[in-house]
């Protein structure tokens, strides 16, 4: 080769190594990286800054929870890039807290300098630290050293919705305090800052009692096709809610009633007004072989079947009352959140003139518990209390009833965010009965377009419920949820009019490189490869 021929080769060798260079390696601006939920504002600067051992941090100010935020990534910091991030006199994060400020807001101003953190609480400071991570390649997640950098800028965000949530049901199927820590730890990254837990349902009782020990002992004994089941005990429940805490997300307990309460009416049958079960899934109680004394001639079978609306507590006996009395007092005094949430979906066994005055005595036996009322939409039926909360998932009427009473609504439309619904008809476990539930339709909705005379103001927020009838452990949990939790994320934090399915479509993209890292089973979506 003479020496044209060379210089040329290399020169295009070169060009094609330039041209080829993946979009993630080159220097993305602020603007171009794929925060989800997007921020509110982002403003671009020069250059970058870089994280390096001896980065260090300086706090001005005070906050509750502070340390739950530092904590986090110090740790995060120590974890994906070595570094060990101390407060010191000249440190390179300069964090200012600042209460005037939007609850959970932030703003990071980015420079080769340093990075400047504005929170308003110790949940906004984490949320700031949320947003520098997702800056961080998705080789960060893996722990790959030192040295990353990320672009100067300026962002500066708050949420549009104060409560965003997920709902994990663990009667259905149940899940070790392991997986609910491992799904609180993957939602936090999206600033998702509530964890319904449907504790209790036909099939199974899961949290313990110690005034009615049955409901665990028998109650808890098997789930959704058989099996062992199980429950958390008081002091597993206490670690949830902490573990929960430490990562700003409130636990939200629910105990459905007075329907889905097959697994009362199977440990006490005092509470079971004859119900009439379906012919399939019922599994007679060994009571000897559950270390139960006695006979109970009047409770019922327990229930392994994905029948619903065929349980009911009896309304009117007053045990029933001293009885909810009892569960609610229990897990109010173990909730640190200010919410209990009382289900009353689905009660078709139970008259209305029963169910109504039923709902209301509920409430108010919360509300003597220092608690806030929560009750999927149908309790609108009743007597709203000043604050209980109306949850929308079916009939858009019962959610003008309760708007009607002046009452706040959570928005989990089953046709756009029930996580167990399927994505398409190939999907291995799931439901089709809202419809398929691809990455599309999850994210095209708007909470205040739902419902006719529902606007912001009545709209607390939006909540994702993953229903587990199918599901069956971890990996199916990852499967159903991600990646429609984003979608959730973002519709419940980012303002409608930044919001465009295409341009978050590119971003998802970004995220499942992450998730590869952590070795999260999330559903490709056939929407992303093009
Ligand atoms: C529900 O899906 N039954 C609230």
């Amino acid at each position: 080769m003479n020496g044209l021929k060379f210089f040329l080769a290399m020169a295009s060798l070169c060009m094609v190594g330039f041209i080829g260079l993946p979009k993630d390696k080159e220097e993305l601006k602020l603007s171009e990286h794929s925060i989800i939920p997007k921020p509110l504002e982002v403003t671009e600067g020069e250059g970058v800054f870089t994280f390096k051992e001896g980065t260090g941090y300086q706090l001005i100010g005070e906050a509750d929870d502070l340390n739950y935020a530092l904590d986090f990534f110090k740790d995060f910091a120590q974890k994906s890039m070595g570094i060990k991030l101390d407060q010191k006199e000249n440190g390179k994060i300069q964090i200012s807290m600042d209460d005037s400020r939007a609850a959970e807001s932030y703003e990071l101003n980015i420079n080769p300098n340093g990075i400047k953190v504005t929170a308003a609480d110790g949940q906004g400071l984490f949320y700031a630290f949320q947003t520098i991570r997702q800056l961080l390649p998705a080789d960060a997640e893996k722990g790959r050293g030192n040295g990353f950098s990320i672009p100067a800028g300026k962002i500066n965000d708050k949420p549009e919705y104060e409560y965003r949530g997920v709902m994990l049901d663990v009667s259905r199927h149940f899940f070790p305090v392991e997986d609910v820590k491992s799904l609180i730890d993957q939602v936090a990254k999206y600033k998702v800052n509530k964890l319904h837990l449907h504790l209790s349902d036909d099939q199974g009782w899961r949290i313990e009692i110690k005034s009615w020990p049955n409901l665990t002992k028998i109650g808890g004994s098997t789930q959704v096709g058989g099996g062992d089941g199980g429950y958390y005990t008081q002091e597993d429940y206490k670690d949830i809610v902490a573990y929960a805490a430490s990562k700003f997300i409130t636990v939200i307990p629910e105990i459905d009633m007075p329907g889905h309460t097959n697994a009362v009416l199977a440990s006490y049958g005092e509470f079971n007004p004859g119900v009439e079960l379906p012919e399939t899934g019922r599994v007679p109680v060994d009571r000897k072989a559950l270390g139960v004394d006695g006979e109970d001639s009047n409770a019922s079978d327990l229930y392994t079947g994905i029948k619903v609306g065929f349980s009911t507590l009896d309304t009117k006996k007053e045990i029933t009352y001293e009885f909810i009395e009892d569960v609610i007092r229990e897990i109010a005094e173990i909730t640190p959140g200010p919410y209990f949430h009382i289900g009353g979906d689905e009660s078709l066994v139970t008259e209305l003139e029963d169910y109504k005055p039923f709902i209301e005595r509920a409430q108010a036996l919360v509300t003597k518990y220092g608690k806030t009322s929560i009750g999927w939409d149908e309790i609108a039926h009743a007597d709203l209390e000043e604050g209980t909360i109306a949850q929308f998932w079916a009939k858009e009427k019962n959610i003008k009833l309760a708007a009607d009473q002046g009452n706040k609504i959570i928005m989990s439309p089953s046709k756009h965010i029930y996580l167990d619904m399927k994505y398409d008809t190939t999907t291995r476990i799931g439901h089709t009965w809202a419809g398929l539930i691809e990455i599309d339709q999850s994210y095209n909705w708007n909470p205040t377009q739902l419902v006719e005379g529902v606007g912001k103001e009545l709209i607390l927020g939006v909540e994702a419920p993953l229903w587990t009838e199918s599901v069956e452990n971890r990996d199916d949990i990852e499967y159903m949820v991600f990646p429609r939790i984003t979608a959730l994320a973002e519709i419940g934090w980012t303002p409608q009019s930044l919001r465009k399915f295409d341009n978050y479509k590119n971003r998802l993209r970004t995220h499942m490189k992450r998730w590869d890292a952590m070795g999260i089973n999330y559903y490709k979506s056939p929407l992303l490869e093009k």
